[in-house]
């Protein structure tokens, strides 16, 4: 594949020189391969079976500031990652001081109405909402504003003990952007999504656990590590069968609920129009395991 370089040790070395979680990248780099054309983001293939496609933001000066330029490389790592057969499952992360802080302030603050307007300033964020394959999100540290909404859009969030998640748009005279308003009140409930959006006071990963915003909180220095071994475990299963199912699961956001029982209902059938369903079933019958073809 053109955009997976060969060259791993050599690239990986020089690609996160500066990057603060240099730990894991050296647990990793041996079975990783990295991508050398990504200004703002590192992309790699992780796990045993280098089937987890890994998107480090990777603007540290800027604590990760969801600059334009960055936010159209997620995208394009979403496009690439999307087309690979072997890839089961993305982990998008930060540093451990930032998983990002926000949409970046600097370059919209000249901004216009007609120009924002004009351009649907921020829609194109929403490639990561509409990837395929599973997304993990592994938070540690900031994941404020435009950050906390990306977090957000991926399927899973595990967050790192000491990650903080807020919207501080209020602070800044502007609202939520990028979905804030919308997702965390579907996550959190309405008092404590009006709380964070009209005070911009953040919560920290515990709270974010507690109210459900989060499925787990772990040491920060396990956080990514976690987040691969999940997506390994993700991508070991029918990667046709993990589409329907994360499909089904996000029909809970858009429709009532007996319309998505009905899809839930139709998408659990068509699971039997599928290779998949068959070997999965005749493997457990006859106690071995699946060699799932994802067809
Ligand atoms: N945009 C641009 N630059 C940012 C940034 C952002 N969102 N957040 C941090 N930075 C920059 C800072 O300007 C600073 O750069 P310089 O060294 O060049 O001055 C650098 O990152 C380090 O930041 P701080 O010195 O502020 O670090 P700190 O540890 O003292 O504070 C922080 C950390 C609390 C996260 C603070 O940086 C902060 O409040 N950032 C802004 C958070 C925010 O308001 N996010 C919402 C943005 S709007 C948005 O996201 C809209 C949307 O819905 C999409």
């Amino acid at each position: 594949m053109a955009y997976f370089c060969q060259n791993v040790l050599k690239i990986a070395a020089s690609s996160i020189a500066g990057h603060s979680n240099s730990a894991r990248f050296a647990a990793y780099r041996l079975s990783s391969t990295a991508v050398p054309s990504y200004q703002h983001i590192i992309v790699e293939k992780q796990g045993a079976k280098t089937n987890v496609g890994v998107i480090t933001l990777n603007r540290p000066k800027a604590l990760n500031a969801l600059c334009d330029a960055l936010m159209r490389e997620v995208s394009t790592a979403l496009d690439e990652l999307e087309k690979d057969k072997d890839v089961g499952a993305v982990v998008i992360t930060g540093s451990e001081k930032a998983f990002a802080a926000g949409a970046d302030i600097k370059e919209m603050v000249n901004n216009t109405f007609s120009q924002v307007y004009g351009g649907n300033f921020l829609n194109h964020w929403n490639r990561v909402s509409t990837c395929k394959k599973p997304v993990i999100a592994a938070v540690n540290g900031y994941a404020l504003g435009g950050g906390c909404e990306l977090a957000m859009m991926c399927d899973i969030i595990l967050a790192g003990e000491n990650a903080k998640f807020g919207q501080p748009e209020i602070a800044i005279g502007t609202i939520p952007g990028a979905g804030g308003t919308q997702r965390l009140i579907r996550s959190v409930g309405k008092s404590k999504a009006m709380e964070m959006c009209l005070t911009g006071l953040p919560i920290t990963a515990q709270e974010a656990e507690k109210l459900g915003l989060v499925s787990r909180v772990l040491p920060p220095k396990e956080l990514v590590a976690e987040a691969i071994k999940m997506g390994e475990k993700i991508a070991s299963h029918s990667k046709l069968i993990v589409a329907m199912c994360k499909e089904s699961v996000n029909q809970a956001y858009e429709t009532t609920l007996q319309e998505g029982l009905l899809f839930e209902k139709r998408t659990f059938h068509t699971t039997f129009a599928t290779a998949d369903r068959k070997e999965g079933m005749t493997a457990f019958a006859e106690k071995r395991p699946p060699n799932f073809t994802d067809s």
